[in-house]
């Protein structure tokens, strides 16, 4: 063994994870592990851990390309950060976000973003936001072959109707609702759906009552899967971080800190050494 993974010829590749794979696990009872992915070596590294599902969200948009909100970022952003993800060529399903504007105008053009992030991405799955109103884009793309995720809750797209970024469906009329779009989004042939900033309890009706994967995040413990912004859980990212997330990591104490090294060694003239040189 070397101890890098990249010259290990004994390590076996996982199975591809398919959109089937990830409903038998929720069938299992086996958590589905999400992270969100950008670039290609935090891709090969997530997969390299085990994850099960790479979601190439637009997310992007806050924590790499320093928008304040996601509603900037376009098709081409989300699909240059596709491509990379999926030339790590993860045994991890990748999912790539449909941006806001993308799939709202018409089933049309929904279909043909979508199969740009599909067949120019490589993205095995696409996400969108929404209930009731995306369900014929979702009948229409599940009907071509495109795998689609849900997303209902706390919906950041939709962050300048909620007023700011809100805990969702706190009423019991919107509990209800948000339970019938589950269920409307898992008829209209959702493999998964994410769930984002809504009570725990909720989480924990709309999981039982779905034969399709739940994806919590901010939506409790009941949730069939999790995901998190690989950026959140990394600690490398500035921002205010929301409650439900754990950061498993500080990297951006430690590339700060890695810089000021570098730094001092080149002003103290100590690298390159003679080793270092040709
Ligand atoms: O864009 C994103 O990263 C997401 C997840 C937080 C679910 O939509």
């Amino acid at each position: 063994m070397s101890g890098d993974p990249r010259l290990d010829a004994t390590r076996s590749p996982r199975a591809k994870v398919t959109t089937p794979a990830i409903v038998e696990m929720k069938r299992r009872g086996d958590p589905i592990v999400v992270v969100t992915a950008y670039d290609f070596p935090t891709a090969r590294i997530a997969d390299e851990a085990g994850i099960d599902i790479l979601l190439v969200g637009d997310s992007l948009g806050t924590v790499v390309l320093g928008y304040e909100t996601t509603l900037p970022v376009t098709v081409e952003e989300v699909l240059h950060h596709t491509r990379a993800v999926s030339r790590a060529r993860p045994s991890a399903l990748v999912v790539a976000d449909m941006p806001f504007m993308s799939y709202q105008v018409s089933v049309e053009q929904a279909v043909r973003n979508a199969g740009r992030l599909i067949q120019q991405g490589g993205a095995d799955a696409v996400k969108l936001e929404g209930g009731e109103r995306v369900a014929p884009v979702v009948r229409r793309l599940v009907e071509i072959g495109i795998p689609v995720m849900g997303h209902l809750g706390l919906t950041p797209q939709s962050v300048l109707a909620f007023g700011g970024y809100k805990v969702q469906a706190r009423g019991e009329a919107d509990q209800e609702r948000l339970l019938r779009e589950a269920k409307l989004l898992e008829s209209c042939g959702c493999f998964s759906i994410v769930l984002e900033g809504i009570p725990a309890r909720l989480g924990t009706a709309v999981t039982r009552a779905l034969a399709v994967p739940t994806i919590g995040i901010g939506a409790g413990l009941a949730c069939d899967g999790q995901v998190l912004v690989s950026h959140d859980l990394l600690g490398l990212y500035h921002g205010r971080s929301p409650k439900f997330v754990r950061r498993y990591a500080e990297l951006a104490t430690t590339i700060r800190e890695a810089f000021e090294r570098y730094r001092d060694d080149v002003k103290a003239r100590r690298f390159p050494s003679e080793r270092e040189s040709y």
